[in-house]
């Protein structure tokens, strides 16, 4: 019997050690390994000797499994036909230069990759065929005629995984199919998750680019509305806050306070339950600071999630937050008239505050401010005064924090103009504790600050007694 894999004591036909170098096999430590058509073991010795919990070896000629069984005694190695693989499932599976044996090289794909454990990997080394068609190409070699598969074919056969080109392997002698490395994979269904805030385009971006790519489109709104109406089978607690105060305009204060009453998995879960199984984009606006657990639980639940994010490019809605208290000014100005009726100059016009309060949170003695602020130059203040009921702190602003936004709402040569504040004031442990001593802000040149209304409201919702059900 010819000697087919190399070793130090016998060469073969196959250059054995750079083919193995080829492969780039993954990290073996601790995994379970199976080769397909192992030959002599060269490559289940290979796995044991990387630490691999279990090495298996499948081939059909019991005479190269004899040589096997002698030469690695610690793999295991079962006499077979590959049409019945040896009980897995396994972290990586080999088949290398063997595709091209198989009567139906498709099923021997789709049986190997189904052996694979749910974040297992197919190593395929193979001959690809030069065609640029998708067809399984016959080519005369030394020894026989086979069929090898054109890059086009592998393409159509491998779409439902997810697979990369690894690189080419070593050149067979008397075989004329240049050989390739392919790494193969169990593919997850993808979530596109467009989560920005309303007013980003989302709609848009959906059904400009998913929907003709025929990605279904799962509108975040949309749940919530039939959540509303009675029309989807939500927990109680989801029924509930959504229930609440529920408007068509206000579906984004509806989700920010699912998501910050803990009720966002549930929510994300008719996501996902309303898409089935298979890709689909999310367009369903989700605070910031819980796209880390969208994404989570997404993963969790077996889809590859991608996030999408994008910069606003109209003004941003953030400082127009105060819109109702220029509306009330405005409103009040039309009294302050002078004795011939006219409105003074200076009550005309509101003058433009010097930042915004975007996000207030207060816990545990600290008080956490998000928003921006601008000084007479056009730079973030080094200061901010921040006055909690009589009392006046001068807090310094650290590194700024990017606001492209902002920037260009002002029309500012730079963004460097958010800022975070964090700092201690014993005796306040929550928003409502901070609402009822009062909160403003101001730079040291006395330009008051604006709160946005998101804020205040946070502030004076949760101060309100609550009514006993
Ligand atoms: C060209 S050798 C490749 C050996 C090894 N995979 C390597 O790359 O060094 C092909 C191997 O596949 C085995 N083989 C071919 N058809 C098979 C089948 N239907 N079931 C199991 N093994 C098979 C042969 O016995 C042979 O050892």
């Amino acid at each position: 019997m010819a000697q087919y894999q190399s070793f130090p004591d016998a060469s073969g036909d196959s250059r054995t050690l750079e083919k193995l170098k080829a492969l780039k096999l993954p990290d073996l430590a601790g995994r379970s390994f199976l080769d397909v058509g192992c030959n002599e073991g060269f490559f289940c010795g290979f796995a044991k000797f990387a630490g691999a919990s279990r090495s298996v070896g499948l081939d059909r000629s019991a005479a190269f499994l004899a040589r096997a069984r002698h030469r690695f005694p610690d793999c295991e190695f079962h006499l077979r036909d590959w049409s019945e693989l040896p009980e897995g499932p396994f972290d990586v599976v080999l088949l290398a230069s063997a595709l091209h044996y198989a009567e139906d090289q498709a099923a021997l794909l789709h049986r190997l990759a189904g052996a694979l454990t749910e974040d297992g990997v197919l190593i395929l080394e193979l001959g690809i065929a030069s065609s640029p068609r998708a067809e399984w190409v016959k080519v005369k070699r030394g020894i026989d005629e086979r069929y090898f598969p054109s890059m086009a074919q592998l393409t159509q056969t491998l779409a439902g995984y997810a697979w990369k080109w690894m690189g080419p392997s070593v050149d067979q002698a008397g075989d004329p199919v240049p050989r390739h490395v392919i790494h193969v994979s169990r593919r997850r269904p993808i979530a596109y998750l467009l989560m920005q805030p309303p007013g980003y385009g989302k709609s848009s971006i959906a059904s400009n680019l998913f929907l003709p790519a025929k990605v279904p489109v799962v509108s975040g709104d949309g749940v919530i509305q039939r959540i509303a109406k009675g029309q989807l089978n939500a927990s109680p607690r989801l029924k509930k806050l959504v229930a609440r105060d529920y408007s068509p305009f206000t579906i984004d204060k509806t989700i920010q306070r699912v998501f910050d009453e803990k009720a966002g998995p549930d929510l994300v879960r008719l996501w996902h339950a309303e898409n089935g199984r298979g890709d689909f984009a999310l367009d369903g606006f989700v605070p910031l600071k819980y796209h880390e657990q969208v994404k989570e639980q997404f993963l969790l639940a077996d889809y590859m999630p991608v996030v999408l994010q994008w910069e606003r490019l109209t003004p941003s809605m953030a400082p127009m937050a105060g819109m109702d208290e220029y509306a009330e000014s405005f409103n009040q100005s039309i009294l302050e008239v002078d004795g011939y009726g006219r409105i003074p100059a200076a009550s005309k016009k509101m003058s433009p505050p010097a930042g915004y309060v975007d996000e207030v949170q207060a816990h545990a003695g600290r008080v956490i401010l998000r928003g921006w602020a601008v000084d007479e130059n056009g730079d973030i203040p080094a200061q901010l005064v921040v006055g909690i009921g009589a009392e006046r702190n001068f807090v310094d602003l650290g590194e700024p924090v990017e606001r492209k936004d902002v920037q260009r709402h002002l029309k500012l040569a730079h963004a460097r103009l958010g800022y975070v504040i964090d700092f201690p004031v014993p005796g306040i442990n929550s928003l409502a504790e901070l609402g009822k001593k009062g909160l403003s802000l101001s730079t040291p040149s006395g330009r008051p600050l604006r709160l946005a209304q998101r804020v205040i409201k946070s502030m004076v919702s949760v101060a309100e007694p609550t009514k006993p059900e």
